[in-house]
Formats: structure tokens, sequence, C-alpha cells
């Protein structure tokens, strides 16, 4: 039904227009080379590529990080263009950074993620009273006052998560979330995402992960981003853990 209705939708507002984005890191060849992307209200977006193959600037040309050598971005309705343009653009748009030490900052967790709000001109009490629920909400609480840089890589996503999603953001940009993540903490994730109504946009290179949390995959070819269409289930061999271990097994 669901299906349906978003398909048969012809309001959907557009929130990401790039239309023939060029882009090559300084001294480099072109990483995008007139590339166009949209994404909509209520879009579950994931992009697979190879490495290399610019995933990342795309979401940071996104936030406007990177300057394109050309073309045109439209957010939410209005052309970007100069750094004073994307500043609104950071406070709609939650960015998971690939590494999450380029996310996480402050000493601890609590700290990192109320900056956020905190940011956004929410009082100290109210940004701590969003921080701890967020915590909560992620099933982290115990780390609050853990000191951030000794946190476990897996950890570490978590809170970085939290700082995003502590700024209550209109687009989640997701690069590579499940990345150091067990598979419990791996389903706990999937669970959040799918049940999250903010429209999101993820890379991975986990099949399954994809398949439980996007409806529609792009890839990038030849500095282009290329709509795939939907995932698809079949059937295939594949390697399990062996049972002894705890926390095997995927499901099917
Ligand atoms: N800061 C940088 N300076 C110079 N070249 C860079 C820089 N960052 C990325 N590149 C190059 O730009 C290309 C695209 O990089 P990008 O990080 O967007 O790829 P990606 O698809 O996200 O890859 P991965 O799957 O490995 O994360 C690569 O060839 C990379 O080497
Ligand atoms: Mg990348």
């Amino acid at each position: 039904m669901k299906e349906i209705k978003k398909q048969t939708d012809t309001n959907r507002k557009r929130l990401i227009h790039l239309k023939d984005i060029s882009y090559a890191y300084p001294g480099g060849m072109l990483v995008l080379n007139h590339m166009d992307l949209e994404f909509f209200r209520g879009d579950r977006l994931g992009l697979v590529a190879p490495n290399g193959s610019g995933k990342t600037t795309v979401f940071h040309i996104i936030m406007g990080l990177l300057k394109p050598l050309s073309g045109y971005i439209e957010l939410f309705g209005s052309e970007k263009k100069e750094e004073k343009d994307f500043v609104d653009v950071r406070k709609r748009i939650g960015l998971l950074f690939q590494d999450s030490d380029d996310q996480l900052f402050c000493p601890t967790v609590l700290e990192d993620v109320a900056f956020g709000p905190l940011n956004l001109g929410k009082s100290r009490e109210e940004a701590l009273d969003i921080s701890k629920k967020t915590l909560e909400f992620l099933g982290i609480s115990e780390f609050e006052n853990r000191i951030t840089f000794k946190l476990s890589g897996g950890e570490k996503r978590l809170v970085a998560l939290a700082t995003i999603l502590s700024m209550e953001p209109e687009i989640l940009l997701l690069d590579e979330p499940t990345t150091g993540l067990d598979e419990k903490t791996r389903a706990i994730l999937t669970k959040i995402i799918q049940e999250t109504d903010i429209s999101y946009m993820l890379i991975s290179h986990n099949a399954d992960f994809l398949y439980e949390c996007t409806d529609n995959i792009f890839t990038i070819k030849d500095g282009r981003v290329i709509n795939q269409g939907k995932m698809y289930r079949h059937s295939h061999d594949h390697i399990h853990t062996p049972s002894f271990l705890p926390d095997h097994g995927h499901g099917h």
C-alpha cells in the first residue's frame, strides 16, 4: 500500500537536486563528471559503487564541504552556491562521516551529542535532555560519561549516529553506517533506520543491510550517478559462521 502510494504520488517534494556536477580534487582527475541526482522526501536510497568511485565525494558536495568545479546544487527548493548558503543546510541534513573520528571531537559522549542541539540554539538543559533521550533511543545510555576517543570503533559509530540524530535533521546521509558493527548491533541499527521517518541516502557495501533498509539503489559509473532500481532477494550459497560462535547467522 505504502509502495503504491509512493509511486503514484506525483507531488513528492524534491529535497536534493544536483545537476551537471563535476568535481576533481586538487591536482587529481575528475571524480564526478557531469553528474545528476534527485532525492525526494520519503526516499530511502542506497548508493553502492566500488571503492574510490566518488560516493563520499557526493555526500560532501551536498553538505557544501567540497565545492564543485561546475554545476547546480538545489537543496530544500533553493540554489546553494556559497559557504553561507550551506550553514542552514548543515542544520537540516545530518551527515554520518565515513570515519567516526571526523565526527567526534568533544571530550565526553554527552557533550558530543549535545553539541549539535546547542549549536541549533537550544538551551543547555534542553540540549542535554535531547541528548540523553537520543542515547537512550540508541540503547547506549551507559556511554554518556565515557571519554569519546576511548570508545571502540563500533561504539564510536553509534555515538556518531547519536550526534546527528540529536539535531533532528530532515535528511540523513549515512556513509557506511554499519562499518565496525557486530551482527547484533547491526540488527539494532537496521531497526532504527527502518523505523525512522527521516528521508535518507546511505552508502553501504552490505547487501543484506541494503535490502532491509533501502527502496532504490544508485551506483556511480564514470563519474555519474545511475539509478539501478530495487534490490531483490534470490537464493544463493553463502558462508555461515560456525554455530558455536555467539551471534551467528543472519536470519535465513
Ligand atoms: N582529500 C582528497 N584528496 C585527493 N584525492 C581524494 C581525496 N579524497 C578522495 N580522493 C580521491 O577521489 C576519489 C573518490 O573518493 P571517494 O572518497 O569519494 O570514494 P568512495 O566511493 O567514497 O570510496 P570508498 O568506498 O573507498 O569510501 C578517489 O580516487 C580518491 O582517491
Ligand atoms: Mg567513501
